[in-house]
């Protein structure tokens, strides 16, 4: 094993790698060989080992990175199953191995490679706990961006860095390298949605990670196309506000009672059109109004809200059969709070909030654990 890239360790200290590379991987079937071989080459001097995190992909990703591992025993594949997300991949990556620092770095070859060295280098003599591979600072060079994405991610880099106190000047980097007892510090306060998995660490970190950025030449893509859709401007905002509160408030939960105010005009607009214009009886048209709602909130949250858990197929039907059971629960709940309220303190406008309220975090909490559960 090489002595000179760790001048801190004990010489005769470890028999493992040294350094953990994570590879977040979905449908990247053309590019993890070559991204191993470029790995095999930088890393000549150094202990390490490759864990590729693949999402089930289609293309068959993780039997070419199988196919990979039988050849070399410091190439790992975890192929996880009816789970997507980029931050939680690499998360689990970092957790599942065991060397003194890991690295994470896209497997589309946009992210340099020769860079790793020089980051390992950093840490293991102790000037760093975190390493950014950072497109923001002089001597960056970026390839692989266009010009309205490139203006996404600086303003979505400004936010970060005004709202959240994160210092470093490429927050939206994927592509850094840390030390894994540190990691493993900040782990619990990480969330697994969206892609922002550095700026998640960065932030939850309040200060407490000496970072050190270093730049380099953002590539083209190679093969593949990318997986950030607009719907990363959501997951963006989500970890903003989590962050801005301590957790306490999601976007899941956002997301959520904003569905259920839609819910209220589309119970509202069916009530009105069952009584006006087809002369239904108040019951019936009441009922149709909460089933017409309750099956268009499910319709939103499954697209919107639990959109990385997606129900398909048969799951839906009996989802939807939870989420009616769930919700017509929450609406007792919500009356009942409302009329003790109302029987102490016989405002009725506070009465209807506070039932409201129950009725909305009761459907949360309650979907959560029968609906879209993990
Ligand atoms: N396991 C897993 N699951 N991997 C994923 C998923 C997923 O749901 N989505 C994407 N990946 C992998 C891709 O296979 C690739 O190796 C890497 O994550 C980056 O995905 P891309 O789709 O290529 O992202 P990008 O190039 O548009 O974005 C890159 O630049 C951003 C900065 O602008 C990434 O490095 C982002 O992390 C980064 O924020
Ligand atoms: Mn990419």
């Amino acid at each position: 094993m090489n002595e000179a890239i760790r001048p801190g360790v004990d010489s005769q200290a470890q028999e493992g790698p040294e350094l953990s590379v994570i590879v977040p991987t979905f449908n990247e079937r053309d590019n993890v060989t070559v991204l191993y071989r470029r790995l095999e080459a930088t890393l000549v001097n150094v202990a390490w080992e490759v864990v590729f995190v693949d999402d089930d992909s289609p293309d068959g990703t993780s039997d070419v990175v199988r196919a990979l591992a039988l050849q070399d025993s410091r190439v790992r594949c975890i192929r996880r199953i009816g789970r997507r997300g980029l931050s939680g991949a690499c998360i689990e990556g970092i957790l599942a191995s065991s060397a003194p620092y890991a690295a994470v770095i896209d497997a589309d070859l946009q992210h340099d490679e020769t860079q790793l060295p020089k980051m390992l280098l950093l840490l293991a003599s102790d000037q760093a706990d975190l390493v950014v591979g950072s497109r923001y600072i002089e001597g960056y060079k970026s390839e692989g961006f266009n010009k309205q994405r490139a203006g996404a991610s600086a303003l979505a880099t400004e936010v970060a860095r005004k709202m959240l106190r994160v210092e470093i000047a490429d927050p939206m980097s994927g592509f850094f390298m840390v030390r894994r007892d540190r990691f493993e510090q900040l782990a619990p306060k990480l969330s697994v949605h969206g892609f922002k998995i550095l700026l998640d660490l960065v932030a939850s970190a309040q200060g407490n990670l000496r970072a050190v950025e270093i730049p380099y030449t953002f590539g083209a893509r190679q093969h593949g196309e990318s997986k950030l859709d607009s719907m990363v401007a959501l997951d963006f905002l989500g970890l903003v506000l989590a962050k801005l509160t301590n957790d306490i408030v999601s976007l899941r939960f956002i997301l959520f009672a904003m569905v259920g105010g839609i819910g209220l005009v589309v119970h509202l607009t069916t009530l009105f059109i069952a009584l006006q214009l087809i002369k239904v009886p108040f019951a019936e048209a009441q009922a149709a109004g909460a089933i017409v709602a309750m099956t268009t909130n499910f319709v939103l949250n499954n697209f919107l809200t639990y959109r990385d858990q997606r129900l398909k197929g048969f799951a839906i039907l009996r989802g939807l059969i939870m989420f009616y059971i769930v919700c017509s629960v929450g609406l007792l709940a919500n009356v009942g709070v409302a009329f003790s309220v109302y029987d102490q303190e016989p405002i009725w406008w506070l009465a209807g909030l506070a039932g409201a309220l129950m009725g909305v975090v009761w459907n949360y909490a309650m979907s959560g654990l029968f609906v879209w559960r993990k």
